[in-house]
């Protein structure tokens, strides 16, 4: 695992971004996934950028998105669907048949999500898989749980994730109680993952996720098995990694 630690999360944003785009420019086609929550949105910002100034080309890169609220359709201004158009998809050149996410409008919760995973093994698998981390030491939805569940699958959210997330819904009422999420299984299975963390607010989970031991109560904590894991977090999250780990 290497960690590379930034300054603040405008240095964070510009790394992280910087480790998609040496990844984009190596391989054209790259299948790329995707994460969404407030870390992201400053790395989508370099890509946008670096796209428009002709560095990046995204014509033939294929993207899976981590997650999506069961409930919110394309057109609703809170589902991941539009977060995505609006942060990264509608401002860079990618074909939008090349985009693939989950269908929170779908009832059938098996048939969407053995879907997914058969699209992602059909394509050969994710190469870089980007992750934001949720305070309980979530991954896409994956919760706390007694095991690490393995492929795509509706998901029911803590309490503390739809409070952490109700800032984006106005009220915790409106927050989904579900969504379908990319299993820890289907991350592990990514190629190289890139984490991305900011804040002090996070540094206690982030502690837990990378010294801490494996378990299903920290389910970010399976990176530590993964073989090819870049944590890009700024100093503030990092402030409670030993000197070794850093
Ligand atoms: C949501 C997403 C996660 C994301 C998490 C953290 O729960 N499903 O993929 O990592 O939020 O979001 P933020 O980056 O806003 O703290």
């Amino acid at each position: 695992m290497k960690i590379i630690c930034s300054k603040d999360y405008i240095d964070m944003s510009k790394k992280a971004a910087a480790v998609i785009a040496a990844e984009v420019i190596q391989k054209p086609d790259l299948a790329l996934g995707l994460a969404t929550g407030s870390t992201p949105e400053g790395i989508y910002a370099n890509l946008i950028k670096w796209n428009k100034e002709g560095i990046l080309d995204f014509s033939q890169i294929k993207t899976w998105n981590l997650d999506e609220y069961c409930g919110l359709g394309k057109t609703n201004p809170q589902s991941y669907w539009h977060f995505m158009q609006e942060k990264l998809f509608k401002h860079i050149n990618i074909k939008q048949r090349n985009v693939h996410m989950l269908n929170g409008v779908n009832p059938n919760a098996e048939q969407e999500c053995s879907n997914y995973e058969k699209s992602i093994s059909k394509n050969g698998g994710i190469d870089l898989q980007l992750l934001g981390l949720g305070h309980d030491g979530h991954i896409g939805f994956n919760e706390p749980t007694n095991d690490f569940p393995s492929v795509t699958h509706q998901a029911r959210l803590e309490e503390s994730t739809i409070i952490a997330n109700s800032r984006f819904f106005g009220s915790k009422e409106s927050v989904p109680k579900y969504a379908y999420t990319m299993g820890i299984g289907t991350i592990m299975m990514a190629r190289k993952i890139l984490l991305v963390v900011s804040g002090t607010d996070k540094a206690e989970t982030l502690k837990n996720v990378l010294e801490g031991p494996v378990c299903p109560e920290v389910p970010g904590s399976i990176l530590q098995f993964h073989s090819n894991v870049v944590v890009v977090a700024d100093c503030d999250a990092l402030n409670k990694i030993s000197f070794e780990s850093k």
